[in-house]
């Protein structure tokens, strides 16, 4: 009960004072911060989920220049846009960016919408992107959470609600849009994304140079390291992947395209066999390899992912004619990279170089 009410004795002058004032000595100089534009905002954002801003500013540079507007973007093939993504992970939200750019042209004539439920009915946005597309490009007053901001409110308030739950979602939320700045949604909402990131941070937060710390019940509390609460562990699922990497005397190689509804959807990879174990070099011999056919190099490694880990094992195997694989096709290692590879991939061939 008194986490309900206790809201409403938080300063939010004096927050909003404090926490603008912090931004502006030290903010970030970012290039999605220099635009309105709601594309590159757009675009910025879906990159920066998941992904740390160090990381994600090359992929966003590298995107923008290729596709510098919806139109671009909407008339690119699938497989370039995901070229563009290659090695950044959660494949889905570049491919839903390429759908939604579709949708755009299509509903909108190629014009990015402007109001929130228009926004937030593109696919592969949902409420924290349309909110925050809206105040960064339009300075619409709706507030964003994402994981720096359900960090930095579970700690102002010492709230232990899990924020993996209905219930902590629409609380988190509820006391983001009571805490808003409405005449500065822009700068307020990119403020408190900034404090996440750069002050109150997961493990070792600074908490002596926060400007919030007069407002803290975790400060005060001491209990800043323990925030935010998650209910579920974390299950991670083991899996193993056996790749063979057949090359013929034209230096070609088989790749297949991943169909199936899972990780790397619409990837390619060389032909793989999944199963419950790693098969070892007598069982590929035994079971694969056919006459002209030799096993040449082989490489193991592991690639961990959000929830699985994946054992993986790769087999260089020279073949005077390629075999029929499944699926695949017959692909020059001087092309390879026209195929958008997953990091793993990436990782074996580097290896095996
Ligand atoms: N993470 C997500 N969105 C961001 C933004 N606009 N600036 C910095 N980090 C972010």
């Amino acid at each position: 009960m008194w986490r309900k009410i206790i809201i409403f004795f938080v300063n939010t002058q004096y927050l909003h004072n404090e926490l603008l004032q912090w931004y502006e000595s030290h903010r970030r100089d970012l290039p999605w911060r220099d635009t309105t534009d709601p594309y590159a905002i757009w675009i910025s954002e879906i990159i920066l989920q998941q992904t740390r801003v160090a990381q994600g500013l090359d992929y966003y540079l590298r995107f923008m220049s290729r596709f510098p507007a919806i139109a671009d973007l909407a008339q690119a093939d699938e497989q370039e846009v995901l070229l563009f993504w290659q090695g950044l992970g959660y494949y889905s939200r570049a491919r839903n960016l390429h759908a939604a750019a579709k949708q755009i042209m299509q509903s909108y004539n190629g014009v990015f919408p402007t109001e929130y439920s228009q926004v937030r009915s593109l696919r592969g946005v949902g409420d924290y992107t349309s909110a925050a597309i809206c105040s960064f490009a339009y300075n619409a007053p709706y507030a964003v959470v994402d994981g720096n901001v359900y960090r930095v409110l579970s700690r102002l308030l010492d709230d232990e609600t899990p924020i993996d739950t209905t219930i902590g979602k629409r609380r988190f939320q509820q006391l983001a849009d009571r805490l808003l700045d409405k005449n500065e949604p822009r700068l307020y909402n990119q403020a408190v994304m900034e404090l996440g990131a750069l002050c109150c941070i997961p493990q070792t937060p600074h908490c002596e140079e926060c400007p919030l710390r007069q407002l803290c019940m975790a400060y005060a509390h001491q209990t800043a390291v323990l925030l935010p609460v998650k209910s579920k562990t974390k299950t991670i699922r083991e899996r193993y992947f056996t790749h063979l990497i057949y090359i013929n005397s034209q230096s070609q190689t088989l790749l297949q395209r991943r169909e199936e509804k899972d990780i790397w959807h619409h990837l390619y990879q060389f032909p793989l066999v999944e199963s419950d174990h790693l098969l070892g070099t007598a069982e590929v011999e035994n079971e694969y390899l056919k006459e002209n056919e030799q096993l040449v190099k082989e490489v193991e490694l592991t690639h961990v992912l959000t929830h699985q880990r994946i054992n993986a094992r790769f087999f260089v195997i020279k073949s005077v004619s390629l075999p029929k694989w499944n699926g695949s096709s017959v692909v020059s290692l001087s092309n390879i990279h026209d195929y958008p590879l997953s990091r793993l991939t990436l990782r074996a061939m580097q290896l095996l170089e």
